[in-house]
């Protein structure tokens, strides 16, 4: 595999990725099939834009029936206004009224996006609000919150690639990636 000159080390390549999204979309339809969900149908909520390609992925194999919406949360982080919450960009279309929601992220690393998400959606009349995410980094937490199921564990390390970007770009590599950020000083685009 050709491998993208900001890449330090591949961590989960596309065939581990694959594999790992079809067990929680089979683990996840089971949960599912033993609960009571309204007009047997989860709500899949994929937070734009790093959710893609897991969200993708992970939708083909997920057996119990689904309906699929998005949202864009932007992140005050990497800012420097702590006080500022997270800020919806683009809301849902739909009511989640006594809906049973799950939550497609990408990677949760302070878990500050997830805390917000998920409170607004238990405001709004959610049933439940459930979170399967592909990474989680767990050094990264600020607020005391878990993803219910989650395909791969991952150091405190800046990633890329499969949804994670640097500067808005590498969503597209197909693997998980450690970033050489001995490089991102001098580097151009
Ligand atoms: P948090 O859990 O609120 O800190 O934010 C999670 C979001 O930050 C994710 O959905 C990603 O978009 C982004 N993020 C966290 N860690 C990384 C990383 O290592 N590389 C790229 N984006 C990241
Ligand atoms: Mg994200």
């Amino acid at each position: 595999m050709n491998k993208h000159p900001l890449v330090k080390e591949i961590l989960h390549n596309e065939t581990e990725i694959d594999k790992r999204s079809k067990e929680l979309a089979e683990e996840i339809s089971e949960y599912y099939r033993g609960q009571e969900v309204k007009e047997n149908a989860v709500v899949l909520i994929g937070l734009l834009k790093g959710c893609i390609p897991f969200m993708a992925n992970f939708l083909k194999y997920m057996t119990y029936e689904c309906m699929t919406e998005y949202m864009v949360v932007s992140s005050y982080l990497g800012g420097t206004k702590q006080s500022e919450e997270p800020k919806i960009n683009l809301d849902l279309d739909i009511s989640v009224k006594g809906r049973s929601i799950l939550i497609v992220e990408d990677i949760i690393d302070s878990g500050n996006t997830l805390d917000y998400v998920k409170k607004y959606l238990l405001f709004k009349g959610a049933r439940d609000v459930k979170v399967v995410t592909l990474l989680d980094k767990p050094e990264g937490r600020q607020v005391p919150i878990e993803a219910d199921w989650y395909g791969f564990s991952v150091k405190n390390e800046f990633l890329i690639g499969f949804g994670l970007d640097y500067q808005e770009r590498l969503r597209n590599l197909p693997y998980v990636a450690v970033c050489d950020t001995s490089k991102l000083k001098d580097w151009k685009w």
